[in-house]
């Protein structure tokens, strides 16, 4: 078993598409091991998109990052990191899968409604920086 980390961002959560995200999480196999709704800080978003600050749109990305609630997600399945990948879809909706999240529901390369983590060590960073281990469960 693997755990990876996931937002439903902003976006999806002000379009009230939150419900449906999580229906697909929990249909496509994944156990929610923690949840909850929140509203990142500049700060949290800057860290948490650490990696991006040098790309010309990091100041946009922090900006739709916090201009509302976002959902964060700790999930467990069998290969989790790369099955939650395959679910999301490709970072632009215009190239991603039909069936995938970003497909049905993002709106550009920067509106596209959910994050997952890329690597393993990636995951074992994200979780910890948004949940207590108390809060999974
Ligand atoms: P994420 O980290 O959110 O799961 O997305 P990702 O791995 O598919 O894509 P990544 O390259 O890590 O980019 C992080 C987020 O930055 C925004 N972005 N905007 N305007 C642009 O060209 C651009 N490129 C990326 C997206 O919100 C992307 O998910
Ligand atoms: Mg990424």
């Amino acid at each position: 078993m693997q755990r990876t980390f996931a937002i439903i961002k902003p976006d999806a959560v002000a379009a009230n598409q939150s419900g449906a995200i999580l229906a697909i999480i929990q249909k496509t196999g994944f156990r929610v091991v923690g949840m909850k709704q929140k509203r990142l800080s500049p700060i949290e978003a800057e860290n948490f998109y650490g990696v991006h600050r040098e790309r010309p749109f990091f100041a946009s990305l922090v900006k739709f990052m916090t201009e509302g609630p976002v959902v964060v997600l700790a999930l467990e399945a069998e290969d989790a990191i790369k099955k939650w990948r395959d679910t999301m879809g490709a970072t632009n909706p215009a190239n991603a899968a039909e069936g995938t999240i970003r497909k049905m529901f993002a709106t550009s390369i920067e509106r596209n409604c959910v994050h997952g983590s890329d690597a393993p060590e990636t995951a074992a960073v994200e979780i910890p920086f948004f949940f207590a281990a108390s809060e999974l469960l």
